[in-house]
């Protein structure tokens, strides 16, 4: 009987805190560390690593540590990304370098970037080098698209397909990553891994287009981030450029005017025109056709479809979240 995704966060979750990975000294530098992971977090990306090591074979140890890699991995990302963004929560909490100052952020980012990679000397000889080599590979796409992200923020126009091309580096490849881990350390067949890593493309994507609407549209209570966030740092988010497609020469003046200001109703302003616009109808609709290519990848493996119910699952979970 396959685990559900709840079932697998909660494995991975005492797996991490059994190996007291930053009970360590200097304080200030593991710390933060502890911090970020101790507030919270969806443990999306091991859980699903280890749900393909479920569907494919079983969850072992090495599994187990790629998933740790991999969530070290994001953690690491999450609190620069912090700094780069000017983000002052997380998790619905003060973020690390708010909390304990831009100096921690760096460092203790850099340490558990480190031990992310750190993690992987507990995987077996056959599988060492397809790990590093995929998830080195992922490590690179990130920063690339992480770059990209900030590079739009001076940019008026973005096309549709830039942004797709950026949070597909920035957010999707991960995704696809840990759940090509799982499959390769269960052994798999390169081409229903290649499949897994397809369905977590693509499905990453719809994640990232959800994570776009909430910070816009989501409930501040259930986000824990600051709503509002990308509107204030002219992020070109799947909303900004479908507002900006459909508007007419009158509203497209208003949001370029809007994105290039400082006023203290910018947020609300730019709100009322995606209102006006319509953005967040077209924005679910991207999400489903991202959800629908992704579901279309699952199918195609070939594997009994109960073993395919946790993925499925979580498809359902990542389209209706709140949070
Ligand atoms: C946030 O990822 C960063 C993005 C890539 C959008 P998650 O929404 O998975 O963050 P946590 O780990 O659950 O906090
Ligand atoms: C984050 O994108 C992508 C990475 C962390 C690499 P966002 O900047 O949209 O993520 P949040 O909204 O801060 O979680
Ligand atoms: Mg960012
Ligand atoms: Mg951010
Ligand atoms: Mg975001």
């Amino acid at each position: 009987m396959m685990q559900s995704f709840k079932e697998h966060a909660l494995t991975f979750e005492s797996f991490l805190q059994e190996q007291e990975l930053f009970s360590r000294k200097p304080e200030n530098l593991y710390e933060p560390c502890a911090y970020i992971l101790s507030i919270g977090g969806k443990r999306i990306r091991p859980s699903v690593c280890l749900m393909a090591a479920d569907m494919f074979g079983t969850v072992t140890k090495d599994a187990l540590w790629a998933a740790a890699t991999v969530e070290l991995f994001h953690n690491f990302t999450l609190i620069h990304d912090d700094i780069m963004d000017q983000a002052p929560l997380r998790r619905g909490q003060v973020t690390v370098h708010e909390k304990y100052g831009t100096t921690a952020g760096i460092l203790s980012g850099d340490v558990m970037n480190i031990m992310a990679y750190q993690c992987l000397e507990h995987v077996q000889a056959p599988f060492l080098l397809p790990l590093l080599s995929l998830f080195n590979q992922t490590a690179i796409e990130v920063c690339e698209g992480q770059q990209l992200d900030m590079d739009f923020e001076q940019k008026e126009l973005v096309s549709e397909a830039a942004y797709i091309h950026m949070i597909g580096h920035k957010t999707a490849v991960l995704l696809a990553c840990s759940m090509k881990i799982g499959a390769i350390v269960s052994g798999v067949n390169e081409t229903d891994a290649a499949l897994l890593y397809t369905f977590g493309k693509n499905l990453g994507i719809a994640f990232q287009l959800q994570d776009d609407y909430l910070d816009t549209f989501g409930n501040p209570a259930l986000v824990g981030k600051q709503i509002g966030g990308d509107i204030l740092a002219n992020k070109k988010t799947f909303l900004a450029i479908t507002a900006l497609q459909n508007a007419d020469t009158h509203q497209r003046t208003a949001l370029q005017a809007l994105a290039q200001g400082h006023s203290p109703t910018k947020v609300s302003d730019t709100i009322s025109l995606f209102n006006a616009l319509d953005v967040a109808a077209s924005c679910k609709r991207a999400i489903q056709t991202y959800t629908d290519k992704a579901n279309e990848a699952l199918a195609a493996i070939n594997i009994a479809p109960e073993q395919k119910v946790a993925f499925e699952e979580l498809v359902a979970f990542l389209i209706t979240r709140d949070y």
